[in-house]
């Protein structure tokens, strides 16, 4: 498989760069700035790409990249700071400029192979505050803006090119052409990393593993599809097991099940613990309390399952590319974002060894690879659901009552969003209860009910959401079929807070 390597220097938009290349089918990734040579060499890249970042070239403790890098005779794109560096590295100079962020016009100057049919004139992302003065020998400029004499330059013998701008980011016109230039043309990187491939090589490579996988399934999608690619290189030697914990979705636990049973012939045992859950969650009204009792449970019952049915030599797992970059394993000078414990406090005497089968793949690539491998539309596009699920949409304690009625008001938001066609075009949508009352009347009697409160967002990638105007018929439906069919409810809320300040969860 043909690969482009992306040095990452620190720029908030480095990710990016990985994944707009794997949108046109080659594979992309993203490595530290000072990755050792003999590994980088391993990896036997088509080309490199320096990300941009913070710094600037003229610091101290500027980050560079090691300097044998330049004698791989490869072609080389720097974007920003990275097209600094190259400036700085062939003897350009790089100075302190007038900080400029936001859009800029790029003027095309002269036909280059970086920028064919990107336009003459075309809006380009900018933002630095450093910028080149003098360009370095051999090198032409390619492209200019009103503030940057050199925002686009090429040394076209070496295929070596700088760029000022972003061209990753969406507001960069044709931003994506400029890297289709680059990679495949420049490179001559082949198209060839699909999820066919993917697949096929994922299954070769785990087919030659000894021993037996424990895989944890939620229902979602990462777990489904580990476990699928799994299943199809070892077979029976790998062991699904779901804990329905009473705190899913409506009918969710029969739904799981089935989808397994029925569709994938995976080893599959579901263990009921409701009971279990729901008593150790009795009396509890802390939010992150509620979060660990949950936490501990789900260890406890799935350390039991692995030692009955064991013994296992590797636990699998579904990270996500992105949760290996965020937890430090890229180590570029990017702060490390958050630690994620994905082992989950299993004990160490299990002793076992974690197989991730995504952990190379971005979350839409996970989607396209769970339709070759036959998951339902239905699950496709489910919503995203909280791990410690229920517990953190119920306030308060959670109760049987509450239980039902956040299980069966939310059934009814999501019915009614898919029959208005909202349900695809939101990130989440759901109803939350407390212990807060209202009263109502029920043909001639008082009646004193629970008040439950919608919530739907939108969002991208739940950093921040913002409340759907949802048309008021809709949210009138809702609040009529809650209130109809649920006794114990007697007021419906919409929450109209944003995140910032507020969360997606209530709890
Ligand atoms: P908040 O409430 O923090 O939620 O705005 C952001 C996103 O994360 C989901 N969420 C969780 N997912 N375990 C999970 O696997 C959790 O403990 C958890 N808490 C919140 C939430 O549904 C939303 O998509």
């Amino acid at each position: 498989m043909d690969k482009i390597i992306v040095l990452d220097f620190g720029s908030q938009y480095s990710h990016l760069i990985c994944r707009r290349i794997r949108e046109f089918s080659v594979y992309a990734e993203l490595v530290p700035y000072d990755i050792p040579y003999e590994k980088l060499q391993a990896m036997n890249p088509k080309g490199v790409i320096f990300s941009g970042g913070p710094s600037s070239v003229y610091n101290k403790d500027a980050p560079k990249p090691n300097p044998e890098v330049f004698q791989m005779n490869l072609p080389l794109l720097g974007i920003c700071y990275g097209h600094q560096l190259i400036v700085d590295k062939f003897g350009g100079r790089v100075k302190r400029a007038n900080k400029e962020y936001g859009h800029s016009i790029l003027t095309v100057d002269n036909g280059s192979s970086l920028l064919s049919g990107v336009g003459n004139s075309v809006r380009a992302w900018m933002s630095h505050g450093d910028e080149a003065e003098n360009i370095p020998e051999n090198f032409e400029v390619i492209g200019h803006t009103e503030r940057s004499r050199a925002a686009a330059i090429a040394n076209r013998q070496k295929s070596i090119y700088g760029i000022q701008f972003h061209p990753e980011v969406i507001h960069t016109e044709n931003g994506m052409q400029i890297l289709k230039n680059f990679v495949l043309n420049i490179c001559g990187a082949k198209q060839d990393w699909t999820m066919e491939n993917f697949i096929e090589k994922t299954v070769r490579d785990i087919a030659k593993i000894e021993g037996n996988v424990l895989c944890g399934v939620s229902g979602g999608i990462d777990s489904t599809v580990a476990a699928l690619l799994i299943h199809k290189a070892i077979g029976n030697r790998l062991k699904c097991v779901f804990v329905d914990n009473g705190l899913l979705r409506l009918d969710e636990e029969q739904e799981i099940e089935k989808m397994f049973k029925d569709n994938f012939a995976v080893n599959f045992t579901a263990v009921n613990a409701k009971r279990q859950f729901l008593d150790k969650l009795v009396g509890i009204t802390d939010p992150e309390k509620k979060r660990m009792v949950v936490g501990e449970e789900f260890v406890r019952i799935f350390t039991e399952f692995a030692e009955k049915n064991g013994p296992f030599k590797w636990l699998a797992q579904g990270t996500l590319y992105p949760d290996v970059i965020e937890s430090g394993v890229s180590k570029g000078p990017a702060a490390v974002i958050k630690t994620h414990h994905n082992v989950g406090g299993l004990p160490e005497w299990l002793d076992l060894e974690i197989l991730e089968p995504l952990r190379d793949l971005y979350k839409d690539e996970v989607r396209k690879a769970a339709a070759i491998l036959g998951v339902s539309k239905k699950l496709l596009s489910r919503h995203p659901f909280p791990g410690p699920g229920l517990a953190v949409r119920i306030i308060g304690e959670v109760t049987e009552k509450k239980l039902h009625i956040a299980k069966t008001a939310s059934k009814i938001v999501e019915d009614e969003l898919e029959a208005a066609g909202w349900y695809d075009k939101v990130w989440q949508a759901y109803a939350a209860v407390g212990d807060d009352k209202a009263v109502g009347v029920v043909g001639d009697e008082r009646k004193y009910g629970n008040i439950v409160m919608i919530r739907v967002v939108e969002s991208t990638d739940a950093m921040t959401a913002d409340w759907t105007r949802l048309p008021h018929d809709v949210l009138a439906k809702i609040s009529n079929r809650i209130t109809n069919e649920i006794d114990e409810v007697t007021w419906v809320s919409y929450v109209i807070s944003s995140k910032p300040p507020a969360t997606i969860e209530p709890q």
